[in-house]
């Protein structure tokens, strides 16, 4: 589209633009460091950079015009609200093309799972997945706008933080397939306090589906079952559970901690070994083969789509092996207890019987049950026989330390004394796993230890 063109969209105001019909020929960006030469900018304002004040910069690196709200002295789409300007043009964009689009949500392994499938279908047509966690309202539409005439598949992970959220996302690019991993306790609060609220908002993916649709329910977790009546969709479930029509059997673990299993499917049955550590990814990799089946890919196909996968997103139990013989695990892109107990136990499945260290810190986003839940953590790490724990920060991650009975506890202050101890206590050939909320930056503790 050319400027005039998405300005009459929009609604927008063209500001120092001196060739409206200047075409769009490539993807949008938020961050100037990311400018396509020949696509939009949308200047927004985060927390600490208003993204106005880039506008020059962006323009500089080839940016045809900056969509803003307010002109910035470059050609400009001038409209009231960026993102909501930003969300419509890509819902414009979508419904000139004719991708099969897949939406995916639930509380853990959006990241993950979005990366098996985007894997799984990418040897089958030309596939566009979210990129990195760009899962909102700012992020969905710019994966949305690296669609083009020539994509097949459009996989789209879609976050809910609160109610809404995610009717808003479907409006812009509305699924025929709609796949829920599971409902867990992040954001319960914001949503209403338990996972039910949790579920409700999860829901509205599915109520999005049209009837020419599939929804694809993991038959394990009971509130995403409880979803099934929410929708017009013809329902697949999947999970290790015998009632799924895409499920495992057989399920063991190699000698990596990376499972190996016969996937089922309506078409058959495949043997699938997976590249990715930990039990937990059978049901992300059932999840990524139920949507592909409902895409119509037989089952040999995904368990050869599924054995050729790889990790792809950093901080999501990235393994680095020292010379010294330690692996270092590092999990610490996130966590919620959901994450924290899968990686600990894939932690410890990996160590076998090598000597286990591990470094938590804080959980975010777990309102008022925030210490018991840090509380239970302590209690698993003791129950599957850490050898030492180090907690990193004062408040929850004390409750851990305390519950840690039986284990080799030492507190620390901060991300730096993390570090120094860890350095201290780790010795050849044991396994370290490091993990807590983004914000609490363990990641750069996980890097310093590998690169030891
Ligand atoms: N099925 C699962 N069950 C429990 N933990 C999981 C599962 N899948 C992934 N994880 C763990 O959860 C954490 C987050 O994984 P991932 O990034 O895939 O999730 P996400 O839903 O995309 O998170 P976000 O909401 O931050 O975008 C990682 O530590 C990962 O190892
Ligand atoms: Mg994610």
């Amino acid at each position: 589209m050319t400027l005039q063109e998405i300005a009459r969209l929009l609604g927008a105001g063209l500001h120092d633009a001196p060739d409206p019909t200047a075409p769009v020929t490539a993807p949008s960006a938020v961050d100037s460091r990311e400018v396509v030469p020949g696509g939009l900018f949308a200047a927004t304002a985060g927390a600490n950079v208003d993204g106005h004040d880039y506008a020059a910069v962006a323009v500089a690196s080839g940016a045809v015009a900056v969509l803003a709200s307010r002109p910035v002295g470059v050609p400009a789409l001038v409209v009231e609200d960026v993102q909501t300007a930003l969300g419509l043009l890509a819902g414009h964009a979508l419904g000139r093309i004719t991708p099969a689009v897949i939406g995916l949500t639930g509380s853990v392994g959006k990241t993950t799972t979005k990366d098996l499938l985007a894997q799984v279908l990418e040897r089958h047509g030309p596939t566009v997945a979210t990129d990195r966690s760009f899962n909102n309202e700012l992020g969905l539409p710019l994966t949305v706008l690296r669609a083009d005439a020539t994509t097949r598949y459009l996989v789209l992970e879609m976050g809910a933080s609160r109610k809404g959220d995610l009717t808003y996302l479907t409006g812009i690019a509305p699924p025929r397939v709609g796949l829920v991993l599971n409902v867990g306790s992040a954001h319960a609060e914001r949503m209403g306090g338990g996972p039910a609220d949790v579920a409700e908002a999860k829901g509205e993916l599915v109520e999005a589906l049209g009837a020419d649709g599939f929804a694809l329910l993991n038959a394990d977790d009971p509130y995403v079952m409880g979803m099934a009546g929410r929708t017009r969709a013809a329902i697949l479930l999947y999970g290790r559970s015998p009632e799924a029509t895409v499920r495992a059997e057989d399920v063991r673990m190699d000698a990596r901690a990376r499972p190996v299993f016969e996937l089922v499917t309506p078409s058959g049955r495949a043997p699938v070994e997976l590249g990715l550590m930990g039990e937990h990814q059978v049901s992300n990799a059932l999840a990524a083969a139920a949507a592909a089946t409902a895409l119509g890919l037989g089952a040999a196909e995904i368990a050869e789509g599924l054995n050729a996968a790889r990790r792809r997103s950093a901080g999501r139990l990235e393994i680095v092996e020292r010379r010294d013989g330690v692996t270092v695990v590092n999990d610490a892109y996130n966590a919620s207890p959901e994450s924290m107990r899968a990686g600990l136990r894939a932690a410890k499945a990996l160590a076998g019987g090598r000597r286990t260290v591990a470094v938590l810190g804080a959980m975010g986003q777990q309102a008022e049950a925030s210490r018991a839940r840090h509380t239970e953590i302590g209690r698993l790490v003791a129950d599957l026989g850490f050898d030492v724990l180090i907690t990193v920060g004062a408040g929850d991650p004390l409750a851990m330390a305390r519950a840690a009975r039986g284990v080799a506890v030492h507190p620390v202050e901060d991300v730096a004394g993390a570090v120094t101890l860890a350095t201290e206590l780790i010795e050849p050939g044991d396994v370290v796993f490091v993990k807590a909320s983004s914000e609490i930056g363990l990641g750069a503790c996980a890097r310093a230890l590998a690169a030891l």
